[in-house]
């Protein structure tokens, strides 16, 4: 079976997501992952993200590959593990013109649908349901309030030590631009899929969320 989490930035969809594969058995695919690997790729070739036929020139010296790892699974960039790394201020800053393009975006739907092909996936981003799986037999539209979705990722960057002089104001701002870049660019926008059940998580916890995202899964199976 297919399962597709598409939302905005920091709605919980790879928490969810996770939580699901794990306890379906299912390979988990993190798709915005590959996304920010190109993009760091860029960065550490010092390539401007906004230069877009040089970000095409290097996608074939771009390898990217997942592993298991606890408590997350481990991303690695040309044999290299980058799990901390995707995940700046400076990557996410960039990663939605880099995911703007075709040549990545054609690359990276590759990808996914290839390890789709040979395993039960619960695969998260923005285009999953739309483009990448549209016959998924279950498709989940993750939302929560901005407010909420800032509060979360301050919370987390706090824990984990990442970016820890960024503001809740900054946070703010830059999942509302982000969003704003992924549902208007040209290919494959953030967007509902017809057939998609929306979920809102705000107010949710997280055993709230998976609950309820069980039973579409039972409902649609
Ligand atoms: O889910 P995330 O925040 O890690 O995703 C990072 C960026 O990658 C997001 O801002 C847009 C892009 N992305 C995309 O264009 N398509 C996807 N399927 C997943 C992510």
């Amino acid at each position: 079976m297919q399962i597709a989490i598409d939302g905005p930035a920091s709605a919980g969809k790879s928490t969810i997501a996770k939580i699901l594969a794990n306890d379906l058995d299912y390979v988990y695919v993190d798709t915005g992952a590959m996304y920010r690997a190109v993009t760091l790729a860029a960065l550490k070739a010092e390539i401007d993200p906004n230069d877009e036929q040089a970000v095409d020139d290097l996608l074939p010296q771009v390898e990217i590959d997942f592993k298991p790892g606890t408590p997350a699974q481990l991303v690695f960039l040309n044999g290299q593990e980058v799990t901390e790394a995707i995940r700046s201020d400076e990557v996410a800053r960039n990663v939605s013109a880099v995911a703007s393009y075709a040549a990545v975006r054609t690359a990276m739907t590759d990808l996914q649908r290839k390890i789709a092909d040979n395993n039960g996936v619960v695969m998260d981003g923005r285009d999953i349901g739309t483009t990448v799986l549209p016959q998924a037999e279950v498709k989940i539209f993750l939302i929560a309030s901005v407010k909420e979705r800032a509060e979360r990722r301050y919370k987390e960057n706090q824990a984990k030590g990442i970016d820890t002089t960024t503001t809740l104001a900054e946070l703010t701002e830059a999942i509302e631009h982000r969003d704003y870049l992924d549902s208007h660019r040209e290919i494959s926008p953030l967007k509902k899929a017809d057939d998609a059940v929306e979920l809102d998580t705000t107010g949710l916890s997280i055993d709230e969320v998976v609950e309820r995202a069980k039973s579409i899964i039972a409902e649609r199976a």
